[in-house]
């Protein structure tokens, strides 16, 4: 299954900064008819309204809270795409201080919040036979020891995905699960990457992708090393039907 951008109305969850932000510029940039901004703090989109006026509404969404999100599928009933970005990573062992609250949160954000927009959403994609757009990373695949249980609850997440692909694909939604490597926003630099690629890169091959159709979008240069080791793996064992 595959969808332009053009006329399409879209929801980027996080969209006020980083790579949600890129994604609703990307989109606007590819002719979509409206993008609505899904942010924790509906001030942070001055800078996004004052660019792109009528093509852009601020709602209000907290993906780690169930009514907010059911709230925001309520107000959103006419879209096409939506983009679960919201995320947060933290630098953490497995070993560390505070660990299982900060597992907690990152469940709450990373995972939990797919599962609250994807059951929000599912009857609006069905409908429009819409596309809904995961952004997991290349730390859904392996562990990183420093970012141990952002990793955790990126497989988590990824893990969801490969489900909503098995669930809503044959209802006519596209899904697409997106694994980028280090990009250049406040979260990499939080966790200490200096070589991060610019958001861009993950934005404009998300347009490419939603249009080609494809499942897995491994954007940036580090982040397609793992897909060429992935490849056995992701056709012989993700995305192969195992019931035959
Ligand atoms: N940057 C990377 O290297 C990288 C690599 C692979 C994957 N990713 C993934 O890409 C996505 C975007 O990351 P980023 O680097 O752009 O992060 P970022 O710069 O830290 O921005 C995170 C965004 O998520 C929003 N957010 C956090 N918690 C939220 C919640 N409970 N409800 C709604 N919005 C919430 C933030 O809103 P506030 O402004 O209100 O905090 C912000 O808009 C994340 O899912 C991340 O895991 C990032």
């Amino acid at each position: 299954m595959s969808t332009t951008i053009e006329n399409k109305i879209a929801l980027v969850t996080g969209a006020n900064r980083g790579i949600g932000k890129a994604i609703v510029e990307s989109f606007i940039n590819h002719g979509a008819k409206k993008v609505y901004l899904a942010v924790r703090d509906v001030d942070s989109t001055k800078e996004l309204e004052e660019k792109y006026e009528q093509k852009v509404v601020t709602l209000k969404a907290d993906v780690s809270d169930t009514a907010s999100i059911n709230e925001l599928a309520k107000n959103a009933t006419d879209v096409d795409i939506v983009v679960n970005n919201a995320g947060i990573g933290t630098p953490k062992g497995t070993i560390d201080n505070g660990v299982e609250e900060d597992f907690n949160l990152q469940l709450q954000v990373n995972a939990f919040g797919l599962l609250r927009i994807a059951n929000a959403f599912s009857s609006t994609l069905e409908a429009k036979k819409g596309t809904l757009v995961q952004l997991n990373s290349v730390a859904s695949i392996k562990n990183f020891p420093q970012l141990s249980t952002y990793s955790a609850s990126k497989a988590a997440s990824y893990s969801l995905t490969q489900g909503l692909r098995a669930e809503l694909g044959p209802k006519g939604v596209n899904i697409l699960s997106v694994h980028p490597g280090p990009i250049d926003t406040d979260m990499a630099s939080k966790a200490g990457f200096t070589d991060a690629a610019p958001t861009s890169e993950v934005s404009e091959s998300i347009v490419a992708a939603i249009k080609s159709g494809e499942f897995h979008l491994f954007p940036d240069a580090m982040a397609k090393q793992f897909e060429s080791a992935y490849q056995g793996f992701s056709e012989n064992i993700v995305l192969a039907d195992l019931s035959e």
